[in-house]
């Protein structure tokens, strides 16, 4: 453990502490960054291999503890006293020395305070527990996840490590049967977790039309009786969208919600035209002002996600449509942990891919598009890109 490094560190997190103690923007996550080398650096590396070793327990008990739907029970009756193992025993109908282990867990989480024996008391972060995005989030990425991630590197070996890229045989293909959306178009009750957390996981963070240059899409648009402004494709039930019409009324156009039939039907949300379409077939509607996709290209791999360009492509105004893209954009050295992790997760769920901005451009190339520009606030979130037909290339194509 060299002392001079810690203080270093430590004199670091000061200073960031006093220049912007928010809970975004490039302070937020250089802070986590910072706290994350401290801890590094305080741990041998004996503690660090045995932390990484005892991940998955922690993972396991979490799961259980949001199943037994003890986070609930203790943000209603545990905040001021606590509620003892015994009470949350009869409350779960779970053994009591169960319940004591698996709070255990839970408590050196942060997840709930633990100030006397067998006696656990509800913070912020177990009210998060209840909220969709751990309620919902926890149990369906689990789910969807976890089995496959545990036979990921017999999969990879058996593989030869050829880095997979075929969604139709992607390594949840092979552990499971089926890739992300087929499994869970046949798991009613995880595809509707799986809506919640969509709809939840960005709460917080600021919406990609507080950040992008909208003002530019808007200044440059003709309108008319049918124009389209805006096409969220992949877009599940319109969560993201209702709240870009909640903020912007009037835009110049009609705004489309598309996703999978199953997905978008029964979907009413005012402002909102909804139409059940496949992003692997060519786009029906034409001419649109911006073409938006949030997280969909991370899903697949690069030849399907040219594909749904192309597709997106044939149907844009080369010289007035721009697609929007919102996922992350890796950076060179020193991606995030989370970025990092979520490129293995989605590899594993169906091939598909996180980007640096090489890939990124390679890929847009890759269907005659180029980059118009790219905005973040954070390394720690989406970045959003624009891109529009590369008219020289695409008349070198012709
Ligand atoms: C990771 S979610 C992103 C949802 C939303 N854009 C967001 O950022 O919250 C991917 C979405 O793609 C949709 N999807 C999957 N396959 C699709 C396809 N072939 N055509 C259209 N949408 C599809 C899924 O139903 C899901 O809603």
């Amino acid at each position: 453990m060299a002392a001079a490094h810690i203080v270093s560190l430590t004199d670091q997190i000061k200073q960031e502490v006093s220049f912007e103690p928010s809970t975004s923007g490039h302070g937020h996550a250089r802070l986590l960054q910072l706290v994350d080398e401290l801890k590094l650096a305080i741990e041998t590396p004996t503690e660090t291999v045995l932390r990484l070793i005892y991940q998955p327990p922690e993972n396991a008990a979490l799961r259980t503890v949001v199943d037994l739907g003890i986070f609930p029970i203790l943000v209603k009756d545990g905040k001021k006293d606590g509620l003892s193992a015994a009470d949350i025993a009869v409350c779960t109908g779970a053994d009591k020395g169960l319940i004591v282990r698996l709070m255990r867990v839970m408590t050196a989480l942060g997840l709930c305070e633990s100030t006397e024996a067998e006696v656990y008391r509800s913070t912020d972060k177990s009210i998060s527990m209840t909220q969709p995005i751990g309620q919902d989030g926890i149990p369906c990425i689990y789910d969807l996840t976890v089995p496959t991630l545990a036979k990921l590197p017999e999969y990879l070996r058996e593989h030869n490590y050829i880095n997979p890229e075929e969604y139709s045989s992607s390594p949840m293909k092979w552990a499971v049967g089926q890739s992300q959306f087929e499994w869970l178009a046949r798991n009613k009750r995880h595809q509707a977790l799986f809506n919640s957390y969509m709809s939840s996981r960005r709460e917080g963070k600021p919406n990609w039309f507080d950040v992008y240059p909208l003002a530019s899409l808007v200044d440059g648009t003709v309108s008319h009786p049918d124009s389209v402004f805006l096409v969220d494709i992949g877009g599940n039930q319109g969560h993201d969208l209702d709240r870009f019409v909640a903020q912007h009324k009037t835009v110049p156009g009609r705004v489309i919600l598309q996703d999978l039939p199953k997905i978008v039907s029964g979907v009413n949300r005012p402002g909102i035209e909804t139409m059940g379409y496949s992003f692997l077939d060519p786009q029906p509607i034409k001419g649109a002002r911006a073409y938006y996709f949030r997280a969909i290209f991370h899903d697949w791999p690069d030849h399907i996600c040219q594909k749904i360009l192309l597709n997106t492509v044939s149907a844009m105004d080369p010289t007035y449509s721009r697609i929007i893209i919102v996922d992350f954009v890796l950076p060179d050295t020193n991606a995030p942990r989370m970025q990092s992790a979520m490129d293995i997760q989605m590899m594993s769920i169906g091939a598909g891919v996180e980007r640096s901005k090489r890939q990124w451009t390679e890929l847009l190339a890759s269907a005659g598009l180029k980059i118009n520009g790219i905005w973040n606030t954070s390394p720690g979130v989406e970045s959003i890109i624009e891109a529009v037909p590369d008219l020289g290339e695409l008349e070198g194509l012709e």
